[in-house]
């Protein structure tokens, strides 16, 4: 039985560069039709679309495959979809210019590239050769500097809607042999189009990496730039047992970009928490290292009769203002600066926020945290942490694994825990009913009641 009258099958198989893959020929491309020319027809109820590996028919690509009749197609383009999905996938006709139907000759060259590849294979393993695998982690960091550096500069500002190598690098003012080369990795990397001697930003840069566009992450994105730094110091760190101080820190700078790191991803779980956590019987929120205020401001835009209280520290609070009265909440959320390790918490909370604190804490400092929230909730009171949240033998997700280093880099004291730990510290300070909810995402929500 077939749940769907086609089903079609396009490689997207990576290779190295130099090596021809339906990738290397456009198959991405083609791919993002597909699928944009299948809704916009409305066929998704009749047809299916796949990404799948390499089928040996390399040198031909872009290779596809539609099923359950087998017809196959070669060298497709991106202008050719339109075609292919009105007269194949809705009118059942195969675009006869585009099939490949040499059965033998395909067979042939599947078979021998097969052959061929298993031989490399054996050959480089004889030869002792590093696994890609091993080679691409370890050169990881290659593309990855190359893209924060240029935002570092603002050199996707600088391109804008076209400019040349000596012209970028005035305004970024910077070397220009160096902000030449830097501009021939970028359009190597597929995040700047050069022709001529211009370069441009592709849409996806112009829309996410041009400082003032409307989906902006520049500033979120300095962060990351930022923790790259501390990243270099994880021999010592990891040697030492604590974070090495670097003279980067703190700067006000510093303290917007964080923010605005922080507000990237808070921004889109902050209504998965709402949800979870629920409003009925809600009416004060106590959201401790609140930032940005996401999370306070999520509740307050979904019910109207809750009260929010953020307590940060006194640098971050006017940041925080500005996203409150932003999002027009300013009236139902009060900013208090403090201390969190120190100061009273205050009483009479339905619900005390941990959203991404733990991860900076000590185990000692979380467990007292806890017993001061549980002190300052209301009786049926919850306690939410919100964080990246090990397996109980710490080995993954991933996430949260090299997360707990990004706070060994980090801070004196914090890491990721895991969920028994959680658990335990909650179970400890008082609460009962201690649960885990999934969230969407690499981070989960664990939630303690007072009797
Ligand atoms: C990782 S951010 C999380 C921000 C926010 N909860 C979110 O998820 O977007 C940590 C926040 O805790 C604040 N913070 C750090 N140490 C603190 C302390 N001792 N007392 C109060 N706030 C603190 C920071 O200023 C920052 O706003
Ligand atoms: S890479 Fe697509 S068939 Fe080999």
């Amino acid at each position: 039985m077939e749940p769907f009258r086609s089903h079609l099958f396009i490689c997207t198989q990576q290779k190295p560069e130099g090596v021809p893959s339906c990738p290397a020929s456009g198959s991405l491309a083609v791919l993002e039709a597909l699928d944009r020319e299948m809704q916009a027809r409305g066929l998704n109820q009749d047809a299916q679309l796949t990404t799948c590996g390499c089928m040996g028919l390399c040198d031909e690509g872009p290779v596809m495959v539609v099923y359950p009749a087998g017809v196959w197609y070669r060298r497709v383009r991106a202008s050719d979809v339109s075609e292919i999905v009105g007269a194949h996938l809705r009118d059942g006709k195969p675009v006869d210019r585009l099939v490949w139907n040499d059965a033998p000759a395909m067979k042939a060259m599947a078979v021998e590239h097969g052959e061929k590849f298993r031989e490399a294979m054996a050959a480089r393993d004889k030869a002792g050769m590093l696994p890609d695998r091993l080679d691409q982690m370890i050169r990881g960091y290659m593309p990855s500097r190359c893209l924060l550096t240029a935002l570092e500069l603002d050199i996707f500002t600088a391109a804008g809607d076209g400019a040349n190598a000596e012209q970028i690098g005035t305004r970024v003012d910077a070397n220009a042999r160096a902000v030449g080369m830097l501009l021939h990795a970028l359009v190597a990397l597929g995040l700047l189009s050069k022709s001529g001697d211009d370069y441009r930003n592709t849409p996806e840069s112009a829309r996410f990496l041009v400082q003032g566009s409307k989906n902006s992450h520049r500033n979120g994105l300095l962060h990351t730039a930022n923790m790259w730094h501390r990243w270099s110091t994880l021999t010592d760190a990891v040697r030492g047992g604590t974070r090495i101080p670097i003279d980067r820190d703190a700067t006000p700078e510093w303290t917007r970009n964080f923010i605005s790191g922080m507000q990237r991803h808070a921004k889109d779980r902050a209504p998965h928490v709402v949800r979870a956590l629920g409003t009925a019987g809600v009416r004060r929120i106590l959201d401790l290292g609140g930032g940005s205020g996401a999370y306070s401001i999520a509740f307050a835009k979904a019910y109207p009769d809750v009260q929010c209280e953020i307590l940060d520290v006194p640098e971050v609070l006017p940041l925080t203002a500005e996203y409150v009265s932003q999002a027009g909440v300013s009236a139902r959320v009060r900013l208090r600066a403090g201390d969190m390790l120190r100061d009273d918490f205050g009483s009479g909370y339905d619900i005390i926020m941990l959203n991404a604190i733990c991860h900076m804490f000590s185990e000692e400092q979380n467990r007292d945290i806890f017993h001061r929230a549980h002190q300052a909730l209301v009786p049926n009171g919850r306690l939410a942490v919100q964080d990246f949240i090990l397996n109980p033998d710490k080995t993954g997700p991933q996430h949260a694994a090299l997360f707990s280093l990004n706070m060994l880099v980090a801070t004196e004291a914090g890491a990721t825990y895991s969920e028994p730990e959680y658990t335990q510290w909650m179970k400890a300070a008082g609460f009962s009913e201690v649960c885990r909810i999934e969230l969407l995402g690499p981070s989960g929500l664990i939630v303690g009641r007072v009797k």
